[in-house]
């Protein structure tokens, strides 16, 4: 889970990392306020609160030297589009007397099973250019897992980077910080772009970007409140709630299948066949796993048939350790349990271990929705067919 630039900030104060006030806005008069509250009159940055780079290049970071021109900004920054993510807030920052900006980040390096910490005195432009245009001049250091960013740590990476004498101690100390922040808080990456050195001296974190490792929720009850409830899907969380795993994609074709193998496959074939059936495309990704009862797919069919772009259903399910024959009841099952809800023809395919006891109970339930198909490919034609008349 990616964090909005005000919760890395609020994150990182509470770990003693270095940061200035900053106060959330949804609206202009709640950015004056604010405005009022931390500058006291002095200079504020208006700071689009989006989870994408390049906030200020698109206009979305603005100083403003009173609380009118907050106000102001403000309302031309809230609902601007950065990158397809609509602004809902802002965050009204104290402004900073900027002498210095730099670079740091840690982040997870899947590629070497290790952490790997980043460090430039060239900070603020984007540093995925810096990293190609002057590799030299960002330090990437290894960090050991075990004994993450100590003292000694710190004043390597800092070494690396060629950060002045004068500040070493200072910068070294805002690293270790940073550590604590991504160790405590089970994070996959913490950066700081801008790291700035004030006119007085003074090192601070102006912009931080934090990403939680969701694995790890379980022994952060706090993370929950950090999630953007206005950005989740209701059909994902519907299926989260069910433990189902489940996409949300464009087409108009529900999926359920089991294994998510087994879906991959039948999102491709689905897509196939929709070709020749005025393009229709599959409308989600939902595997319900190895237990397919009545239960579990009367909640699959519910997310399914919740989505209005959905026109037809194909349940593609090859009975393993389940058999086909549970399967089959759990279908029959399920649609008495959903009794009017459901609205939109199945097509049902399956295969495996007691296909025939299962194609006989799907047959003799004989549901006006339900179309049995023998192949995969058969089903995943027939589904095309009804979503397309
Ligand atoms: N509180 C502040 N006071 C003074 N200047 C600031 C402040 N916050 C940001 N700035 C200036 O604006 C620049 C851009 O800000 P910031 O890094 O937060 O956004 P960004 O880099 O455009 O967005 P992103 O990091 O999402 O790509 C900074 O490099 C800094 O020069
Ligand atoms: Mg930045």
């Amino acid at each position: 889970m990616d964090l909005f630039e005000y919760q890395a900030r609020d994150v990182f104060e509470k770990h003693g990392v270095p940061v200035l006030g900053g106060i959330v806005a949804t609206t202009p008069d709640e950015a004056r306020a604010a405005a009022e509250k931390l500058g006291g009159g002095g200079v504020v940055v208006v700071k689009a609160q989006v989870k994408t780079g390049g906030r200020g290049k698109a206009g979305g970071v603005k100083v403003a030297k009173t609380p009118q021109e907050a106000y102001d900004h403000a309302a031309a920054i809230l609902g601007m589009d950065i990158k397809g993510h609509t602004v809902h807030r802002v965050m009204i920052a104290e402004g900073a007397d900027i002498a210095e900006e730099f670079y740091f980040s840690v982040l997870l390096d899947r590629a070497n099973r290790s952490y790997l910490a980043m460090a430039s005195v060239e900070g603020g432009m984007e540093i995925e250019i810096l990293a190609v245009e002057r590799p030299e001049a960002l330090a990437r250091i290894e960090v050991d897992p075990t004994v993450g960013i100590d003292a000694a740590k710190a004043a390597e990476i800092v070494a690396a980077a060629g950060f002045d004498a004068d500040i070493a101690e200072d910068i070294a100390d805002v690293f270790t910080k940073l550590w604590t922040v991504y160790q405590a808080e089970d994070a996959t990456l913490v950066e700081v772009n801008p790291l700035v050195r004030t006119g007085a001296g003074k090192i601070v974190a102006l912009d931080g970007k934090v990403s939680l490792d969701e694995n790890a929720s379980f022994r952060h009850p706090d993370h929950a409140e950090l999630e953007d409830a206005s950005a989740v899907d209701p059909l994902e969380a519907k299926a989260a709630e069910n433990d189902l795993n489940y996409v949300k994609l464009d087409g108009s074709v529900g999926i359920i299948g089991n294994g998510a193998g087994l879906v991959m496959s039948t999102l491709d074939v689905v897509a196939l066949a929709g070709e020749k059936h005025g393009g229709v495309t599959p409308a989600n990704f939902l595997d319900i796993g190895g237990g397919a009862s009545a239960a579990v797919m009367a909640a699959g069919l519910d997310v399914i048939l919740g989505d209005a772009q959905v026109k037809s259903v194909f349940v593609n399910v090859f009975g393993g350790i389940t058999a086909c024959d549970e399967v089959a009841n759990g279908i029959v099952k399920a649609l008495e349990i959903l009794g009017d809800e459901a609205s939109k023809p199945l097509v049902v395919r399956l295969d495996g271990n007691n296909v025939e006891e299962g194609r006989r109970i799907l047959a003799e339930a004989a549901h006006p929705l339900v179309t049995l198909a023998e192949t995969m490919d058969g089903g995943a034609d027939k589904a095309a067919e009804l979503a397309n008349a």
